[in-house]
């Protein structure tokens, strides 16, 4: 069988071991290919336990494979904004657009149609319609909810998703309101249950708030249930870090000019949590689960595979990794120096979120991934 490269380097049958003779019990007679005799120490006599026995063929391979990446565990971040017929690559993600509406319900397409069982919106919206404190992320009719309108429309099966936080809608790019320098937490929240329920009504499956307030959780679940949206489902990013990977979404989404500027810009540390800390992360996701939760995320992806695996060992709850922009940045852009094999590099990558513990995937390589895996 192939691997990822393409190439098999399998033997057809398992080759015996040359130059090997059984000795008198407790060890083993090597012979180098210069004809040195070398005793190694075995059980019983023989090199009985080989762990490279289940690696010789791929049909062996796959029979003790203890995780596998299926389609139906990735999830893919879609960034959308206006216009017809609009697709707006991002410089520093290769491959990765903005869409508009016309050219997403199209991508949704392909997505469903390979199987992928959830989309995740992000507006980039135009610079003029932000404000200090994000009026538009309230609108009923703005780029996100018009989205979901038309994803739900044209692929009723399809899941949406959509991030609650106010940065895409903000001038300053944060997640929440601010007053003196500081991101306010409880009329935050408020603005983001009126968020998650307009975003509700337009159809959205499943709201994903990756704004890291006190009690947003709790506070969106009342909100969506008083509203009549007691199935809509409540996604949290609650283990996400002050990371310096999200740089390409912050430009994706336009929110970079304060944000990324060195460590002197306004950064988000004040409520994303520290590189540092991961009993916080447990901390946070019985909050999250308390509060009503129905899936965990962590964020971002591979820097922090520890926290998936504590926070899955933990709380067996569905928990989701996130490859961010910055991890795919790196991965394509090492790939376009011929430094990795994409292909590879992508599957790797992704399995291993799989392994640690992850019941799904966030990730820009959905389509490449889905495509990859059905070849298979
Ligand atoms: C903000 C948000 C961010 C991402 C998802 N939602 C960036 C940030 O916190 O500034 C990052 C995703 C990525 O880097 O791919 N609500």
């Amino acid at each position: 069988m192939p691997d990822a490269t393409g190439k098999s380097s399998d033997l057809p049958h398992a080759p015996a071991e040359k130059g090997q003779t059984a000795q008198k019990c407790g060890e083993t007679l090597l012979k180098t290919p210069m004809g040195q005799a070398i005793r190694t120490p075995a059980i019983g006599g023989f090199q009985r336990i080989r762990p490279r026995r289940n690696r010789v063929n791929a049909a062996t391979r796959q029979m003790v494979a203890e995780t596998r990446l299926d389609v139906s565990d990735l999830i893919w971040p879609v960034f959308v904004c206006e216009g017809q017929n609009v697709c707006q690559p991002i410089p520093s993600m290769k491959n990765v657009n903005r869409l508009s509406l016309d050219r997403l319900v199209a991508a949704a397409k392909q997505a469903a149609d390979l199987g992928i069982p959830a989309i995740a919106l992000f507006p980039a919206i135009e610079a003029a319609q932000k404000t200090d404190t994000a009026e538009e992320a309230i609108n009923p009719d703005n780029l996100i909810c018009r989205a979901v309108a038309a994803l739900k429309k044209a692929q009723p099966d399809l899941n949406v998703i959509c991030d609650v936080a106010l940065d895409p809608y903000t001038t300053h790019g944060h997640d929440g309101l601010v007053r003196d320098g500081y991101v306010v937490n409880d009329e935050t929240v408020a603005m983001l249950c009126h968020q998650a329920v307009v975003q509700a009504e337009a159809g959205c499956d499943i709201l994903a708030p990756s704004d890291m307030m006190d009690g947003r959780v709790g506070a969106i679940r009342q909100s969506l249930d008083e509203a009549g949206f007691v199935n809509a489902r409540i996604m949290s990013y609650t283990a996400k870090y002050a990371s310096a990977f999200y740089g390409p979404f912050r430009e994706a989404v336009g929110s970079h000019p304060t944000l990324t500027k060195a460590q002197g810009g306004f950064h988000k540390r004040g409520y994303q949590m520290d590189p540092a800390n991961s009993h916080e992360a447990l901390r946070e996701a019985s909050l999250d689960i308390a509060e009503g939760a129905d899936m965990l995320i962590v964020k971002p992806g591979m820097p922090y595979l520890d926290i998936l695996y504590r926070l899955k060992e933990d709380f067996k709850m569905p928990t989701f990794a996130y490859q961010v922009s910055g991890e795919y940045a790196m991965l394509t852009l090492a790939a376009e120096q011929g430094i990795l094999d994409l292909p590879s590099a992508m599957m790797e990558s992704l399995l291993a979120f799989k392994r640690a513990g992850a019941d799904g995937i966030w990730t820009y390589f959905a389509i490449e991934a889905a495509e990859a895996l059905l070849k298979r």
